[in-house]
């Protein structure tokens, strides 16, 4: 490394040390965050049944960016070799690791160390142990619907439930707090054969029971519950694009997706998953909000939108960027009904809250739950806006979004080609919330950056994730400062991810991790230096 380089790492680590809890207020809680699809592994164990997303990744056919998910797995990560050997039927698709469910109870942490257990991330009281050790006060993971019903309905299976209630026992006994993930894509295959899943209203019955379950099995320790995570996301990307499950798309009918109607799905698929959250809370608040005493709210994912220039069609651009992404959920759960944006542009694609709905809608959240990443600049696109008028578009707010800004990017490029690095975006948007929506409280429940899972980068380069470092203490600073200088309610800040993982579209070409996993020897976890990094800016007494 050139001298330049030298200094400029050093002056990064420097700047970077800033940061720590007294940045923030008493009681602000540091946690990472997982998903059971992403994390759990042991898809066919535990009586757990099949999810959409097993099958997504498993069967090719009508199929091709589940398949194609599947080949850049097989292709790219090193996982491949290392999991395909197991007594499961890992080799249809290496996104899990091996049986958990057996390993967990008995077996003893597992360790940065290597053993032999193949127990696929989250689960051990070994990982648990990794998040004490970093200074974390609380772990968001979630439930995998299909493991406490295998059908999606019925009778609860009972070894679902005991995984979790072990998990949540875990973390309570190191004194970390459990935040907890109703769902997070996975829904159960039998719910999607049997109506179309979140298409129909009748998967609103279905949720309410399977929260109730939640509610009623493990409310007694689990103070924070977030019923769906990232709709939007789920909407976009598997009832617009058809890039994720269940990979329903109009554009790419038949041939490499399941035929569905991109302009209208998304928006009812949006509507079901508001009418089931609003439904499930009034449930938790009904019979369990008073004895339990635990709070209710949803994880939104959302960019910031930045306007190209200043002119009033960017500016007005920007805020329907905002408003198909952010305010699609935030304004029925807030307001009661969708953006004037929506309600214009999409018409008559978009349903319709009754009055009743809109009632049970409104105050249905304790808090909202942040996805951010990154942000973009946008403009207008006059040619989109007329296709909107015409009614044939879908969910494009009739915006162009761009990193580019007069041939300057807005920010570094992580592995993911979506992620710009952007700090102050993190501040826009909380100033935003708090300026449109009353100052609610809002909890930060993922932030993150990957880097590239490359059989080029040495484990000594991928150790020293100063870029990782650089992106969380930039974060922080202008969420702290959001706090205290602009008066921002947060209370609470995830993470994205203790270890590395599966990511959806990327398999294992990308980590997002604190903990780098050595796929090729057993999931060993080995500390990056953003490990050393955020247990010092975690330390409680300074
Ligand atoms: C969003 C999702 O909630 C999570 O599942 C995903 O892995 C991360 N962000 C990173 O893309």
């Amino acid at each position: 490394m050139g001298w330049i380089q030298t200094l400029c790492v050093l002056l990064l680590v420097v700047a970077a040390e800033a940061i720590s809890r007294d940045d923030f207020p008493n009681g602000f809680v540091f946690g990472t965050a997982s998903s059971a699809y992403q994390f759990e592994g042991a898809v066919d164990e535990g009586r757990k049944g099949l999810s959409i997303w097993d099958t997504f990744t498993r069967r090719p056919g009508k199929n091709l960016p589940g398949y194609l998910i599947r080949l850049q797995t097989t292709i790219a990560s090193d996982a491949f070799l290392a999991l395909c050997n197991g007594p499961t039927t890992c080799c249809s698709v290496c996104v899990q690791g091996e049986s958990w469910i057996s390993a967990m109870p008995t077996s003893p942490s597992t360790s940065t160390t290597g053993s032999s257990d193949l127990r696929c991330l989250q689960n051990g009281p070994g990982d648990v142990d990794l998040m004490k050790e970093l200074g974390m006060d609380a772990y968001r993971f979630s439930i995998s619907w299909s493991r406490i019903f295998p059908n999606g309905t019925g009778e609860p299976n009972q070894e679902g439930i005991d995984y979790y209630n072990s998990l949540i026992n875990a973390l309570l006994a190191k004194g970390m707090q459990p935040f907890v993930t109703l769902f997070h894509w996975d829904l159960p295959q039998e719910l999607e054969d049997r109506y179309e899943g979140w298409l129909s209203t009748q998967i609103i019955e279905d949720f309410e029971h399977y929260a109730y379950t939640c509610f009623k099995a493990f409310g007694d320790r689990v103070k924070h519950w977030i019923t769906f995570n990232e709709p939007h996301n789920l909407a976009i990307q598997g009832y617009d694009i058809g890039i994720q499950a269940p990979g329903r798309c109009s554009i790419l009918s038949h041939l490499l997706c399941k035929k569905g109607n991109s302009s209208v799905e998304p928006y009812l698929v949006a509507h079901n998953i508001l009418l089931s959250h609003a439904v499930a809370s009034q449930t938790y608040r009904l019979h369990f909000q008073e004895s339990q005493g635990g709070f209710i709210g949803m994880a939104l994912d959302t960019k910031w939108y930045e306007p190209i220039s200043e002119a009033e069609e960017d500016v007005a651009a920007a805020q329907r960027a905002i408003d198909f992404e952010l305010g699609w959920f935030l304004d029925p759960l807030i307001f009661g009904r969708y953006p004037h944006s929506m309600q214009r542009l999409v018409g008559k694609r978009l349903p319709i809250f009754t009055q009743e709905m809109s009632k049970l809608l409104v105050n249905s959240l304790d808090f909202i739950g942040i996805n951010h990443y990154t942000s973009l600049y946008v403009r207008n696109d006059r040619m989109k806006i007329r296709k909107f008028i015409l009614d044939d578009a879908s969910t494009d707010a009739g915006v162009i979004k761009t990193p580019l800004r007069d041939g300057q990017m807005i920010g570094e490029m992580a592995a993911s080609r979506w992620l710009y690095i952007v700090p102050w975006g993190i501040r826009k948007l909380m100033r935003y919330i708090r300026e449109t929506y009353a100052n609610p409280k809002i909890i930060i429940t993922e932030n993150g950056m990957d880097d590239l899972n490359s059989p080029f980068t040495t484990l000594s380069r991928a150790l020293k994730d100063e870029k990782r470092i650089q992106y969380h203490s930039d974060y922080l600073s202008n969420l702290s400062a959001a706090i205290r200088e602009d008066g921002c309610d947060v209370s609470g800040y995830f993470v994205w991810s203790l270890l590395d993982n599966w990511e959806w579209n990327s398999g294992y070409t990308v980590r997002f991790g604190l903990y780098y996993i050595d796929y090729k020897k057993n999931l060993t976890r080995i500390p990056k230096a953003s490990v050393s990094w955020f247990r010092d800016a975690l330390q409680k007494e300074k």
